[in-house]
């Protein structure tokens, strides 16, 4: 079970943090067209990526006063910023200006001693913070003050959204309360750099970056942390830099096959985790999946997180989609959107099975925006043609080719309202032959399926692959008639909208309710279907949700 995730604000640094990125997004220079040059994926992550580095977690007492705190941490250095949140207790994330007090902090640590058990001394940048005179000190506390960063409940989402003002405003408004926010962004990238310490104990220089929904801007409040642990890409690096007659080469032991060297890492890795890896538990080494992983709970952070290696293609396509959310504001509503009403309808699933992904939806909705008229989303080819000689990408053989700047792309002269692209989306997809065609955000256009899966979404880059392979024809089925059933409400809307006070669903809540039409035909669909056939689906269902054929995540 996920905790749930409340982050507790600090007004002093938040908020000067706030003012301090709009100041200097003020100060940044805008291009031609009066927009702001947005960052390139690479840089953001970077940078994100240095900020963990100087960062520790520390789990506190209940009762602190955080001026005391925030004292006793400053005897190791300047602090550039910090917040606290719950999850099964309290822990506040500290950045330091400099990596040196982190050492300094943990020079000064000790590893406690236990009564009935002992300790593996590990020593990390997770800390266990205690008090040496706890009573003298309650009296001064200060109260924390909370604010609360889990996603919103389904009441208050209905509220939220039964008081906007348009359905475009409701689209708006699910995408600020869901998305991720910039303290939940900030322990993402410091979870993966707690794991990447672990791992550089026998991999030394090696970097667990985050991808999927973390990174590429579509991730919902509580979704899971996708890492990757990227082992030679330092060693590829300075191969270029040597210079003189001779080149080094480290001893190795040599394995059979990069699949083989990917599982051994994963392997020892995952123990390591198990063994030594402080508030890592649940640990689960699926090496037998397409893309081997280890699975495990990092219980601090309440995260869900999936470690795999030599996965360079899904970072590659974390950053596509980077670009596709950053291009056009109308994106990042749609997918959301899209990706909660298939949840509240339970076409997704958080078990893996053979139910459409998150993923998928998310290219489905891009598909979509690239077959407006004219297009909102430009093609992967076109993107492609745009490359420079830097951005030049060639992966185990697959071109990933396409041009990073995202300043450089013209922005669409598309002016439909959300309203309108969400009951097209609907319709689309309502009428869509997938019984012959193949959605391909490459070419922005339909083909031919190659293969006879009910639903083909081809991969991007490993352009023979179907991300969506594990959909079972009742799936999409299912898919099908709630789309067609939204779209159908959303057309009954334009008729006799409620008047807010009414406090009736309307717009995107009405669709995001329990559907009535589907679920009375599913019942009499299931009560019709004849034994043998609801044995064969749940034996199907019990195959792809094993983990070997864990389509969910041997995919990625
Ligand atoms: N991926 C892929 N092919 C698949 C499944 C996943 O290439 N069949 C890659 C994608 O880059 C995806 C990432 O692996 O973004 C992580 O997969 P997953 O966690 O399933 O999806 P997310 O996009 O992270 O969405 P969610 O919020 O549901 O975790
Ligand atoms: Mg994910």
């Amino acid at each position: 079970l996920r905790p749930t995730h409340r982050l507790l604000s600090c007004p002093g640094t938040v908020a000067a943090d706030v003012k301090r990125e709009e100041q200097s997004s003020r100060s940044v220079e805008t291009d031609s067209e009066g927009r702001t040059p947005k960052k390139k994926f690479s840089e953001l992550q970077k940078e994100r990526r240095e900020q963990a580095q100087r960062t520790v977690l520390i789990h506190c007492p209940n009762k602190i006063s955080e001026k005391k705190f925030l004292k006793y941490l400053s005897q190791h250095g300047p602090i550039n910023n910090h917040f606290f949140y719950e999850s099964f207790g309290l822990y506040a994330v500290v950045e330091f200006c400099q990596k040196e007090s982190v050492t300094s902090l943990q020079n000064i640590t000790r590893t406690p001693s236990m009564d009935t058990e002992a300790a593996i001394p590990f020593k990390s940048r997770f800390f266990n913070l205690k008090m040496k005179n706890p009573s003298s000190q309650t009296s001064e506390q200060s109260c924390i003050q909370c604010s609360n960063h889990s996603p919103p409940s389904s009441k208050k989402l209905s509220e939220l959204l039964c008081y906007a003002e348009s359905i475009d405003d409701q689209l708006n408004t699910l995408l600020k309360e869901f998305q991720l926010t910039e303290e939940d962004i900030k322990l993402r990238y410091l979870t993966c750099s707690l794991i990447e310490d672990i791992a550089a104990a026998y991999f030394l220089d090696c970097t667990v970056r985050p991808f999927g929904s973390s990174v590429n801007s579509f991730g919902k409040l509580g979704c899971d942390l996708d890492m990757f642990l990227d082992l030679d890409e330092i060693g590829k690096l300075n191969t270029n830099k040597t210079s003189g007659n001779f080149l080094m080469e480290f001893q190795v032991k040599s394995v059979p096959s990069e699949r083989v060297a990917t599982q051994k890492v994963l392997s020892v890795i995952g123990e390591c985790l198990d063994h030594f890896g402080p508030g890592c538990v649940g640990v689960q080494k699926i090496l037998n999946a397409r893309c081997p992983l280890v699975r495990f709970s990092h219980q601090a952070s309440g995260f869900q997180c999936d470690l795999t290696t030599n996965n360079r293609i899904a970072l590659k396509s974390s950053e596509l989609l980077y670009i596709y959310g950053a291009l056009d504001s109308r994106v990042r509503a749609m997918v959301f959107s899209i990706r909660c009403w298939a949840r509240a309808h339970s076409l997704t699933s958080s078990i893996p099975g053979s139910w459409i992904t998150n993923f998928s939806l998310t290219m489905m909705v891009i598909f979509f925006l690239q077959r407006r008229s004219p297009p909102i989303l430009p093609t992967l080819d076109y993107l492609k043609t745009l490359a420079d000689a830097e951005d030049k990408c060639i992966i185990e053989g697959h071109n990933c080719t396409f041009i990073r700047d995202l300043n450089r792309i013209k922005p669409s002269g598309n002016t439909e309202t959300l309203e309108s692209l969400l009951k097209e989306f609907f319709e689309y997809f309502g009428n869509f032959a997938f019984n012959k065609n193949s959605i391909n955000i490459r070419q922005g256009r339909e083909q031919n399926k190659p293969e006879s899966s009910p639903l083909h979404i081809q991969n991007p880059f490993e352009t023979s692959l179907n991300i969506s392979k594990n959909v079972s024809q009742s799936q999409l089925q299912k898919f099908v008639d709630l789309a067609r059933e939204s779209a159908w409400i959303l057309s009954q809307e334009d008729k006799d909208r409620p008047s807010p006070s009414s406090n009736q669903p309307w717009g995107l809540a009405a669709l995001l309710l329990p559907s009535v039409v589907n679920s009375v035909s599913l019942a009499k669909k299931k009560r019709k279907k004849p034994a043998s056939e609801r044995i064969k689906n749940l034996l199907e269902s019990i195959k792809s949700s094993s983990p070997e054929n864990d389509t969910n995540t041997n995919g990625k």
